[in-house]
């Protein structure tokens, strides 16, 4: 299907589970988008295929220190003539333990900066490479993160993707694209709370009268349906232009920064809207409200989303 498809339907799982959302926004958009970019033939059949068809892919950049500053690799991959010797480990892979096919980011030749930096293919099971301890997240609790460890992994040369030192454009490429998915995922969880206060304020009585008809309750849900319709315009711009094959990135990050802080704002209303019910697990806008919180940290976060926008103004 085509972005704007993509993002329809990322938003409507995000109404309702933002862990899903997620295993299918890292899986589409960084793993089997990058594959169909810039995969060869040979890797596409391998790999891409059966991840189309029933695997699960994880996206390898971060590391314990090289989060935003993702040229700081310190995961190496050396160049041994038909392998690369992998080793080090990366940080709060999404997908970590249910992935077989990961893409994995590595500094080849330090000296070259971002310029030295492969993406391999790497499968679950290659000898040496660990998956190490599940996070225990504040929210998306139903999606599976983790630290993977690669000690003296030997991935074939054929495993590259692309031309030697392309993994780094290759990892700020797809992640252009993943960002319209986690725009959509905010967008839902925006939109999946927003409807359950309008559903609450309408069966919830307070002095003598449902909460819809107080004009404080009105307000909040007016500035809520006006926040999530600016987010989805976004969404859809940006999702729209990379269909056109137009440039997308100020698009994509611009669609991201609102949408995952409108995910706060609405988020945090509804739960105030359903009062005491709000705060209890009991009630799911108390879990929409944690599962917003990572859509401004993860495939760049807030700050990294306005240094994208601020160098496409000024270029
Ligand atoms: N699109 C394409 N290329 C880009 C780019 C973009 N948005 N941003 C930078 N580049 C290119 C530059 O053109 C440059 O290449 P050339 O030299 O060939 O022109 C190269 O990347 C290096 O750029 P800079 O010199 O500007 O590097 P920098 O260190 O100053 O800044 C950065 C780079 C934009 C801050 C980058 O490090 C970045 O985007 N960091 C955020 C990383 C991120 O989003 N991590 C998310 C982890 S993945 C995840 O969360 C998945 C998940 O599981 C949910």
């Amino acid at each position: 299907m085509d972005t704007v498809s993509y993002v329809l339907a990322m938003e409507e799982i995000s109404k309702v589970d933002a862990s899903a959302s997620v295993c299918m926004s890292v899986n589409n958009s960084l793993v089997c988008w990058g594959l169909e970019q810039f995969g060869s033939e040979a890797q596409k059949e391998k790999y891409l295929k059966p991840l189309a068809a029933h695997g699960i892919g994880a996206f390898c950049l971060s590391e314990p220190e090289a989060g935003s500053d993702a040229t700081s690799q310190r995961t190496t991959a050396e160049d041994k003539g038909d392998y690369y010797l992998l080793n080090g480990t990366k940080n709060w892979i999404t997908n970590g333990n249910s992935a077989n096919t990961y893409l994995v980011i590595a500094q080849t030749d330090a000296a070259k900066r971002h310029k030295g930096i492969n993406a391999l293919i790497v499968e679950r099971g290659m000898p040496g490479f660990v998956v190490g301890k599940k996070e225990d997240k504040m929210g998306i609790r139903g999606s599976d993160t983790h630290s993977l460890m690669f000690s003296d992994v030997k991935v074939p040369k054929a495993n590259r993707i692309g031309d030697e030192g392309f993994g780094f454009t290759f990892a700020m490429t797809t992640l252009n694209g993943g960002r319209i998915g986690i725009a959509a995922q905010a967008l839902g969880i925006a939109a999946g709370a927003y409807e359950l206060a309008v559903k609450y304020a309408k069966e919830r009585k307070a002095f003598n009268k449902h909460l819809a008809e107080h004009q404080a309750i009105q307000f909040k849900l007016a500035d809520m349906a006006t926040k999530i319709d600016a987010a989805r315009l976004l969404v859809w711009q940006a999702a729209s232009l990379k269909d056109q094959k137009k440039d997308f990135v100020k698009a994509a990050a611009m669609a991201k920064l609102f949408a995952s802080q409108i995910a706060q704002e609405v988020t945090t209303e509804a739960v105030q809207i359903h009062g005491g019910y709000g705060y209890v697990k009991e009630f799911h806008v108390e879990r929409l409200m944690r599962d917003a919180k990572i859509t401004q940290i993860y495939e760049g976060t807030t700050e990294i989303q306005k240094m994208v926008i601020s160098r496409e103004l000024l270029r």
